[in-house]
């Protein structure tokens, strides 16, 4: 049915052809005419109205599919008759305790699919075992066993990864003790939820948090683990997951033109004006860059590839590029940044041509980030076991990476 038309015209049809007990209609629809819009981050979910429509339309019982994460909505979209049967996908493989959290009430724990794309279906595309951002130890279950010898364990970092690793060494019967510097914790992936459509991964950070609490977690925020501290809590084994730092690129002018790192902007520590430059054109550039323009200001994105948002999911891409188009953000690929000005860059284009972005009041630095690991060599000298996961290990990462290497750690331990 690929293709055919809109909700009314794919109805008509099947009923013309008398289709009676056609079950999954709605999902064979949405396969057809919405796959894009299923990739999409926060929109979730996508299709109640579709389904409502569909279901006025038929007398077969209709399920529907697609970025259903909340539990409540999709229990009203059956009470109030608009579908027979909610179908979760992929909030599935982030937590496939959902049919028991609800059962239980404990639905604050449930941890929601971020529609990230980034586990599940490229793995799946490729011939390999899926695995999740959030949920690491999908097809991984039997590996979650009780620790043989319990221990003193301690996180530093609350980021995914270390947010992942203290929970699953909690589980595993350990004695854990999470330490983060910030007043709150989630790390880099809490600053991921405030560009445009992601909202979502903040209630996965929240999540995160209060299964650790409800394990047994001792979280302490607002506390920087430092060598001594570490050695006072007597640990067998510490997790390093202190994530990672801006890249500053050398290059002329960059320490005295006031520019902002994206982090800083988007935790709203930095107020920035009118114009904005957005140095780097990856994610996390384009992705600010969004955020700005949603806001009113008047952006241009410069990056030295001559691709932009390359490592962006490509069903999340054309939605990116359609939005930089609704808000007339500049997009200057092919453009080596020479020299940096507090209102300003002057670049070298592809064809070696000099040109300058002048006149702005604001620039935004986005040129990728360096694993920050300093305690690593200090530890090793005084503590058993000692990991390094996430963006400590590795960086750039993203979470699947950051919560596969915590998976790993915490079964070690
Ligand atoms: C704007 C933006 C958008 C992003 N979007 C996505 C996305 O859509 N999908 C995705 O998968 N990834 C995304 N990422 C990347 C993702 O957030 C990171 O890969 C992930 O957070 C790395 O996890 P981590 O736990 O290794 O490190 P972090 O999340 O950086 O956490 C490290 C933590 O350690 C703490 N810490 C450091 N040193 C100490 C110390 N000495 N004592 C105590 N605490 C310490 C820090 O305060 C921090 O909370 C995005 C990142 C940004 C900035
Ligand atoms: C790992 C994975 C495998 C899937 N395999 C199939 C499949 O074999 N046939 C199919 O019609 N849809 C398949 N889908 C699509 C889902 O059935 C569903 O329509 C889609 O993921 C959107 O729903 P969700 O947001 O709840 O995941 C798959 C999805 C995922 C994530
Ligand atoms: S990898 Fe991302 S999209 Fe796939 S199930 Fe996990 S959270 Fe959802």
């Amino acid at each position: 049915m690929r293709g055919r038309g809109n909700p009314r015209e794919f109805v008509l049809f099947q009923s013309l052809n008398s289709l009676q007990d056609c079950l999954f209609l709605l999902i064979s629809l949405i396969s057809g005419r919405k796959i894009p819009l299923v990739w999409i981050l926060g929109s979730t979910p996508f299709n109640a109205d579709l389904v409502s429509e569909i279901k006025r339309a038929v007398s077969i019982p209709v399920i529907a599919v697609g970025r259903f994460t909340e539990l409540q909505y999709a229990e009203l979209l059956v009470k109030q008759g608009r579908a027979d049967l909610i179908a979760f996908g992929r909030q599935s493989i982030a937590d496939p305790e959902l049919p028991n959290k609800a059962r239980l009430g404990m639905l604050e724990e449930l941890v929601p699919c971020i529609g990230c794309l980034l586990g599940c279906v490229p793995n799946m595309f490729a011939g390999k075992p899926i695995t999740c951002a959030l949920n690491p130890s999908v097809g991984r279950e039997s590996e979650m066993t009780p620790a043989e010898t319990k221990k003193r364990v301690v996180v530093v970092g609350g980021g995914p990864a270390g947010l992942y690793a203290a929970w699953v060494c909690a589980v595993r019967g350990h004695k854990v003790t999470l330490l983060e510097k910030n007043h709150e914790p989630g790390g880099s992936f809490r600053i991921a939820s405030y560009p445009v459509g992601k909202g979502q991964i903040s209630a996965a950070v929240r999540a995160m948090i209060v299964r650790c609490g409800r394990a047994g977690v001792e979280i302490r925020t607002d506390t920087e683990a430092t060598p001594g501290y570490i050695r006072s809590l007597t640990p067998d084994a510490v997790i390093l997951a202190t994530g990672s730092v801006p890249f500053m690129s050398p290059v002329p002018g960059i320490s005295d033109c006031g520019c902002v790192t994206a982090q800083d902007m988007l935790e709203g520590k930095v107020p920035v004006g009118k114009k904005v430059i957005v140095a780097g054109g990856g994610m996390i550039g384009c992705e600010t860059a969004e955020y700005l323009a949603e806001r009113g200001h008047q952006v241009a994105i410069v990056e030295m590839k001559s691709v932009i948002a390359k490592d962006v999911a490509p069903e999340n891409r054309r939605y990116m590029f359609e939005n930089f188009a609704r808000n007339h953000v500049q997009l200057y690929p092919d453009a080596k940044i020479e020299q940096f000005y507090s209102d300003g860059v002057s670049c070298t284009g592809r064809d070696g041509s000099p040109f300058s972005l002048r006149g702005y009041d604001n620039i935004v630095l986005t040129m990728g980030t360096r694993a920050w690991n300093p305690l690593e060599e200090a530890l090793s000298e005084f503590v058993p076991q000692v990991f390094v996961i996430g963006e400590a290990l590795h960086s750039p990462g993203n979470a699947v990476t950051a919560t596969a290497d915590a998976l790993d750690a915490a079964l070690s331990v």
